[in-house]
């Protein structure tokens, strides 16, 4: 059951929710190609994850070129005779390419939008195309992407990311019905804050990172961030052989965040 022996290919897994990912699933007993811009980072959680008894190993892959997303997938292929999994992690947000003040439209140029949805949105569709000859060949196999609450709420200074993430969420839905005659499972979800770089990055870049940070949190019933890990468990289970009723899903997991209109303080919450 779960996802004992199925065969992962996880892009942007150097760091944050990927990384998570990767040792979650090599500690259930999965086979993890991890992969990234950052080599260095990312053989180290490849061999953390041999060196703990797991299966790992790494390949560098920018995912927007699609050379490399097929040396991936062969590669991958290669080193565990098949994929199951497909997750679509790597991501960016304009605050990286850009000051966090200089994300609204009238001042964010094009090319950093055009970036975050190549990144976000096109490069998934890449993956998906290139692992698709292996997921035909699996027995459990699926994608899961990686959406955000920013697919379904707008944020301030977000309009890139929340048009990339809005955008992976349809895509999933439609390569879910593309692929359902072949059996391949294609689900996301759509995490709030989670306590990664891309998180910190942006909180840092505020006038008062902590008043920032607070803000964050304050509007989800669980204030806090929330754990890579917990966002990777979610990625197990999604593609794992308890989900097989789940298709073309969006599962939030964002602390309830969306589920109100409200402040934890008005809960006498802090
Ligand atoms: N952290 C959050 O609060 C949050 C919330 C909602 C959704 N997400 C999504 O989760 C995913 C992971 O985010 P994270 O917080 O772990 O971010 P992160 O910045 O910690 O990690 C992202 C990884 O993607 C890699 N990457 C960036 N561009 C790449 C490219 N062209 N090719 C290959 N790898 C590339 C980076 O090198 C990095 O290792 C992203 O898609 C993000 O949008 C994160």
């Amino acid at each position: 059951m779960g996802i004992e022996g199925l065969r992962f290919v996880i892009t942007g897994s150097a760091t944050g929710i990927g990384a998570a990912t990767a040792r979650v699933a090599a500690s259930k007993g999965a086979k993890v190609m991890v992969s990234d811009l950052s080599d260095e980072q990312g053989q180290a959680v490849a061999d953390e994850i041999n060196a703990s008894g797991g299966t790992a190993a790494y390949q560098h892959c920018d995912v927007t070129d699609t050379g490399q997303v097929e040396a991936l997938m062969t590669a991958a292929a290669e080193a565990f005779g098949g994929i199951d999994v497909l997750h679509n992690n790597a991501g960016i947000h304009e605050s990286g390419l850009a000051p966090a003040d200089q994300c609204n439209l009238e001042q964010m140029s094009l090319d950093v939008f055009r970036k975050v949805v190549e990144v976000n949105a096109v490069a998934p569709w890449i993956c998906s195309k290139a692992a698709l000859p292996y997921l035909k060949e699996s027995d459990w196999p699926s994608i899961v992407n990686a959406a955000s609450t920013g697919a379904q709420a707008a944020y301030p200074n977000n309009s890139a990311y929340g048009t990339s993430k809005g955008g992976i969420r349809l895509q999933t839905q439609n390569l879910a019905v593309d692929l359902a005659p072949l059996g391949i499972r294609v689900n996301c979800y759509g995490p709030t804050a989670i306590a990664t770089d891309m998180v910190t990055d942006f909180v840092k870049q505020a006038d008062d990172p902590a008043a920032f940070e607070k803000a964050l949190v304050n509007t989800s019933l669980i204030p806090r961030l929330g754990l890579p890990s917990e966002v990777g468990e979610l990625v197990c289970f999604l593609a794992g052989r308890e989900a097989g009723f789940i298709n073309g899903a969006y599962i939030l997991i964002d602390g309830g965040s969306l589920a109100w209109r409200g402040t934890v303080d008005q809960l006498g919450m802090e």
